[in-house]
């Protein structure tokens, strides 16, 4: 359990393509309310969100003006840090805006944008120029398992990916298999566990042993409020990506309450 290595769970709602910013405005406070209401321990665990690009000066005044609870990044960033790159949004401009996470690799971003392990590295030291904490998603398709059983793919992926890492600064590792994101078929806890145990290796292969022991290493892939228990209890799980369930906001509210409930798998 995550609680007894030290490393602060975190609970991330990866939005995609939905809410604009006045939408976004009202999610958020909603959420700080609903977090406020239920004694949420901003302490014990961490709760962020990652909008849609448009929505983060507005999520970024609610949050500093209210000091509310939330952390909020990015879904993506170039490579570059300024230039002739129409559409892309440089890692200085989130900074610029508090993002203190951004997300890379996502395997939307894989499958639709044609992202290459190579690209996600040289983002991953995008994120570090800036200050920002890159989360590292990685995960296998239904094919991939069937072909290299249950960690080969991801921990590849994120053996690459973590060549951009700058020596010293913090990253986040999300496994997110493919064939379970949006399905509502999560992995098991201990399909999860598996993994991210694997990755935490390959984490100590690459940055070293305290590197391992401190890196949060989340699961992602249909997390809902009724199986978050099970995979926090994982001792190499220390949070989750959610997606589809982030938008709902007391389904949200409770996965980030997580400690105060017993769940099942
Ligand atoms: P779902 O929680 O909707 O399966 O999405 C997971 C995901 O892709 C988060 O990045």
């Amino acid at each position: 359990m995550a609680a007894l290595t030290g490393r602060r769970p975190l609970i991330a709602g990866n939005w995609k393509m939905n809410l604009d910013h006045l939408q976004s405005i009202a999610f958020v406070q909603k959420l700080a309310w609903t977090l406020r209401d239920a004694a949420f321990d901003r302490a014990g665990v961490e709760v962020a969100v990652f909008p849609p690009f448009t929505d983060l000066r507005s999520v970024q005044t609610l949050v500093s003006s209210d000091d509310l609870p939330i952390a909020f990044g990015g879904q993506d960033l170039s490579a570059h840090d300024s230039g002739a790159y129409t559409g892309e949004v440089s890692g200085a401009f989130l900074a610029a805006l508090g993002c203190r996470y951004v997300l890379i690799g996502h395997s939307e971003r894989r499958q639709y944008h044609g992202e290459t392990d190579a690209l996600i590295a040289e983002k991953v030291a995008a994120a570090h120029r800036h200050g920002v904490v890159p989360i590292i998603c990685v995960g296998e398709t239904a094919e991939d398992l069937e072909q290299h059983g249950p960690s080969h793919v991801p921990a590849a992926q994120l053996r690459v990916a973590l060549e951009g890492a700058a020596a010293g600064s913090e990253v986040v590792v999300a496994y997110e298999p493919v064939w379970a994101i949006g399905s509502g078929t999560a992995a098991t806890s201990a399909q999860a566990q598996q993994v991210c145990a694997a990755l935490r290796e390959v984490i100590a292969e690459v940055l070293g042993a305290d590197a391992a022991a401190t890196t949060r290493i989340l699961y992602g892939g249909s997390v809902k409020a009724a199986n978050i228990a099970g995979f926090m209890a994982e001792a190499d799980v220390d949070g989750a990506l959610v997606g589809g369930a982030s938008l709902q906001l007391d389904e949200f509210a409770s996965i980030a309450r997580f400690p105060s409930h017993v769940g099942t798998v």
